[in-house]
């Protein structure tokens, strides 16, 4: 079972989120591999049999737009059946990004683990460990 995290980080908060899951994920016995967006595709992306998603909430309560929402958009209707993560970091808002995101990767069909985990800027990496060890036994 291949875990692939996926992530876009502007100033490194979701970026060390992704790397704190990747440590649980592989202590969770998960063969895991870390891509930042820039360095993959929907195909390739589609190749893993679990993926775990991160963006921080950016614009207005959104997903990056620049990188991250092309990216997800072309995936996103390859997700039905697939095993789901979403983990990202904010500052000032409530979270309203997550809960559209995690509507959207219902809407496709995907099995979505828990709830999309969400960090108030530099994470917790004890807490995002766990996620990822979690996300490995899914
Ligand atoms: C252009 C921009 C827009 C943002 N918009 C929001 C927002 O709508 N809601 C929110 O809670 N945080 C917002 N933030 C704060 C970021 O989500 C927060 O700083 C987060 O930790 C950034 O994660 P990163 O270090 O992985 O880039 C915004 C930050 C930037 C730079």
């Amino acid at each position: 079972m291949s875990t692939a995290i996926i992530y876009w980080s502007g100033t490194g908060n979701t970026e060390a989120m992704a790397k704190a899951i990747e440590r649980g994920l592989k202590e969770g016995g998960a063969e895991t591999v870390l891509l930042s967006v820039d360095k993959t595709s929907a195909d390739a992306a589609d190749t893993y049999e679990k993926i775990a998603f991160g963006c921080p909430s950016m614009g207005e309560e959104v997903l990056e737009e620049n990188e991250f929402e092309p990216f997800f958009l072309s995936i996103e209707k390859k997700l039905g059946g697939k095993k789901t993560a979403l983990f990202g970091s904010y500052n000032w808002g409530d979270g309203q990004w997550m809960q559209d995101w995690q509507k959207r990767v219902k809407a496709a069909g995907a099995a979505l683990f828990e709830e999309g985990l969400i960090q108030q800027e530099a994470p917790a990496e004890t807490v995002c460990a766990e996620f990822g060890k979690r996300f490995a036994a899914f």
